[in-house]
């Protein structure tokens, strides 16, 4: 059993968690505890292994070594499809949608769980019943309930990131893993991106990735530092802007 602290199990649990590619490691015997309703950024400069954790967590790659949890359950081998299953849910580092179909058809498609090649499957697509209503609260939630209609390729790259977003909560997940969801915007669109984060469910166990520590300390509850695919800090917004190591490692990369 996981220890527990006669609290609940944490939502999310990594146990030295190690992913290498041939000689090159990049996650090195990661452990962190994310609790049920916490809310935790993990930082740290490009290639400190954020994105490579993230693809471990959901299952899209394999760890080397260690054990993964969620909700105390042990999920390491589990297939990604099954993580999802059990309430995980993530957004891209990289836009995933799809440009053709409208913002509505889009969430749809997510909140069915089907590919756009099967697409024609969802024809007509539903705009009524408990599904439909699933959708259009995603789109409240992101702020695109008044471009529903819109083909996703119309959005300004903002909007697509908020598209993004409504991709992950039309699934209603218990854990959501967000990669830089304020990635490549404008000052404007990441304080709106912000601004999102911080009004979404406060049941929602949410663990995002961002380059940019100024943007996410006030979002969280506690922070992970990862440089060179190790954990260098793990401490709350306020303590981490006094760690050294980090201070040196944001200044060194700039
Ligand atoms: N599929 C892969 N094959 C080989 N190396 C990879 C692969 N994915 C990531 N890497 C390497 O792992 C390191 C961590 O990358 P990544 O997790 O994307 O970092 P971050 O998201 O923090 O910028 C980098 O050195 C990157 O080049
Ligand atoms: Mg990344």
């Amino acid at each position: 059993m996981t220890e527990t602290n006669g609290r609940a199990p944490a939502a999310l649990e990594l146990e030295g968690i190690t992913k290498a590619f041939g000689g090159l490691v990049a996650v090195a015997d990661v452990s962190l505890r994310v609790f049920e309703h916490e809310r935790r950024a993990v930082i740290g400069p490009n290639g400190a292994g954020k994105t490579t954790l993230f693809h471990l967590i959901s299952g899209e790659l394999p760890v080397t070594s260690g054990r993964i949890r969620l909700f105390g359950e042990d999920i390491t081998r589990l297939p990604a499809p099954q993580r999802v299953g059990r309430g995980l849910r993530r957004t891209y580092q990289i836009t995933n949608i799809f440009p053709r179909l409208t913002v509505f058809e889009n969430v749809m498609l997510a909140a069915q769980g089907l590919s756009p090649r099967k697409f024609n499957l969802l024809w007509p697509v539903p705009r009524r019943g408990p599904l439909a209503e699933r959708v259009e609260r995603a789109l409240v939630d992101v702020d695109l309930a008044g471009k529903a209609d819109v083909p996703a390729r119309e959005l300004s790259h903002g909007e697509q990131r908020q598209l993004e977003l409504a991709l992950a909560l039309v699934g209603e997940p218990r854990v959501l893993l967000l990669d830089e969801p304020a990635a490549g915007l404008s000052a404007a669109e990441r304080a709106h991106m912000a601004e999102l984060v911080r009004q979404l469910p406060p049941t929602l166990t949410l663990v995002i990735i961002e380059h940019d520590m100024d943007l996410v300390l006030n979002l969280v509850d506690r922070v992970t530092c990862l440089y060179n695919g190790r954990v260098v800090a793990d401490e709350t917004p306020t303590t981490i802007r006094h760690n050294r190591t980090v201070q040196e490692i944001y200044l060194g990369v700039g």
